[in-house]
């Protein structure tokens, strides 16, 4: 990203040109903070839902997933502590007068942009209210966050799908905060959506993570409390070093945070542009211990892309003083009953990984004279155009027939618009991996030209092992200089 040079501004733009983001009911003005998605947006954040999903949840075998309501029981928000503590502090500038929020460990501590003081307003509480119903007053909240509904589901989730400890629950999903100054594009609106877990561990074995070995190597620039104390540079480590010079205190957190780290180095983007950062003390959240966040080399610098925390057993036992249910379940190891503790809870925007996946993969090829978006193919919109050279009926025919033969199992598109080179410049600029052109010998030896969009390498394939060789390429079975 940063070798881009591309501000958040102009990556709105692009993406408003390129009908992926635009501001909410525009032709009204718009609304701040919230966004509605085009055509292919929708593909690329169903692409990385998809596969957060395949990764965190199918093919593993401790955690499973859950869909809650948006709108739920308040006392939930009650229980779990927001209606009385996720506030921010509402502050204004002395001097041009915009409104911000500071965290209560900023007072005093920081300026406005502008370089002007900020006089305090008050707290305001984040969550969204609405009315249940036809009777005023039957308040209920917009979820902040997906995390509660796991919460509130724990028992019946763990029990019907008869888990043992060590075991998580995932849910994706909206959550809704009335932000007091949104900004940034996607990063800070007031509607976004979360791909949460919540990692559920025995309380006597909180701190020993099965899985350690297999992250155990990875290397990451590390932030701990201590070097921000002590005004230091983030150090590169392995999760072994970090661990055994405890600057990471939990097996659990170190697992999680290397794993998420891995995730977003799988989908293609640049390992370099991340680091982890531990919260000091005054940062925490009303039911954290230690948090940790993983970290993104934003071009407004670096800012929270996820947050990785502790939370302990402080929700279940909330949801059980406040329910009056016991949330406790059987633990076959000890034969005891037991209220699990969560070891981490890893908490993604869906809007803040697309942000990551767009910087890292945008380029501006100034030879191709065009932006070539180098999205990992699975994460792609369109995986392959499908093209006849030229507007005859025979090529336009045999082209919708391949396209017709692909496009039950990816997203392909049929173009036959424009010129060859301004139909590739089209294709590279939503990040369509792969253009298929369909020419006169097509007609004779049932072969079509592939073009590859990073090296803009071209070979010739067999229309029968088209398909075949889509999917082992966008499963990266194969790479493009393989074929032949
Ligand atoms: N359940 C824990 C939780 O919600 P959080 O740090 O408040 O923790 C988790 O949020 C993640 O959700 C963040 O790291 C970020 O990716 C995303 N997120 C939070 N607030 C957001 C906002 N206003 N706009 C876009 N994404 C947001």
């Amino acid at each position: 990203m940063a070798d881009n040079k591309l501000s958040i501004e102009d990556m709105a733009i692009f993406c408003k040109k390129k009908g992926l983001v635009f501001p909410s009911g525009e032709i009204y003005g718009g609304l701040t903070g919230f966004f509605d998605f085009g055509p292919n947006c929708v593909e690329i954040n169903n692409n990385i839902k998809m596969e957060w999903w395949k990764f965190h949840v199918q093919e593993r075998e401790d955690i499973v997933g859950i869909d809650g309501s948006i709108i739920t029981n308040p006392l939930v928000w009650k229980a779990s502590g927001h209606v009385e503590n996720f506030n921010d502090v509402h502050v204004k500038c002395k001097k041009c007068k915009k409104p911000n929020k500071v965290d209560k460990s900023e007072i005093g501590k920081v300026k406005c942009e502008c370089g002007g003081e900020y006089e305090i307003i008050g707290d305001l509480n984040l969550m969204f209210k609405t009315n249940v119903g036809p009777v005023e007053g039957s308040t209920a909240y917009l979820r902040p966050e997906t995390a509660q509904l796991i919460f509130a589901n724990f028992k019946l989730v763990a029990e019907s799908s008869r888990l043992k400890l060590p075991f998580g629950i995932a849910q994706i999903g909206k959550a809704f905060r009335n932000e007091i100054s949104p900004r940034d594009f996607l990063f800070r609106c007031r509607e976004f959506e979360q791909m949460e877990i919540e990692y559920f561990v025995h309380p006597d074995n909180a701190k020993k993570c099965p899985f350690i070995k297999e992250v155990l190597k990875h290397e990451i620039n590390v932030l701990s409390e201590e070097t921000q104390k002590k005004n230091q540079n983030p150090k590169k480590m392995t999760i072994e070093q970090a661990l055994k010079n405890r600057v990471i205190n939990t097996e659990w957190l170190a697992y999680w945070l290397a794993t998420e780290h891995k995730w977003f180095i799988s989908l293609g983007a640049n390992p370099d542009n991340f680091r982890i950062r531990q919260h000091i003390k005054e940062e925490l959240a009303h039911y954290s211990s230690d948090c940790w966040d993983l970290e993104y080399n934003f071009p407004f610098g670096w800012k929270e892309l996820e947050g990785i925390a502790d939370r302990s057993d402080f929700d279940l036992q909330q949801h059980i003083k406040h329910s009056k249910k016991d949330l406790s379940i059987f633990d076959q190891d000890t034969n005891k009953k037991i209220v699990p503790h969560v070891s981490a809870e890893p908490s993604l925007g869906v809007g803040r990984a697309f942000l990551v996946f767009m910087f890292d993969a945008y380029n501006d090829d100034k030879q191709r004279g065009n932006i070539v978006l180098k999205l990992d193919p699975k994460l792609s919109p369109v995986k392959a155009g499908i093209f006849p050279l030229m507007g005859k009926p025979e090529l336009e025919n045999l082209a919708k027939e391949i396209h017709e033969s692909i496009k039950k199992y990816f997203n392909i598109s049929y173009d036959r618009s424009g010129s060859i080179g301004r139909r590739y410049a089209r294709a590279d600029e939503i990040g369509t991996p792969f253009c298929i052109t369909v020419d006169f010998d097509s007609l004779k030896d049932k072969t079509v030209t592939i073009r590859d969009r990073n090296t803009t390498k071209q070979t010739r394939v067999k229309i029968a092992e088209l398909k075949d060789i889509l999917r082992k390429l966008i499963d990266k079975e194969i790479e493009f200089k393989d074929l032949k």
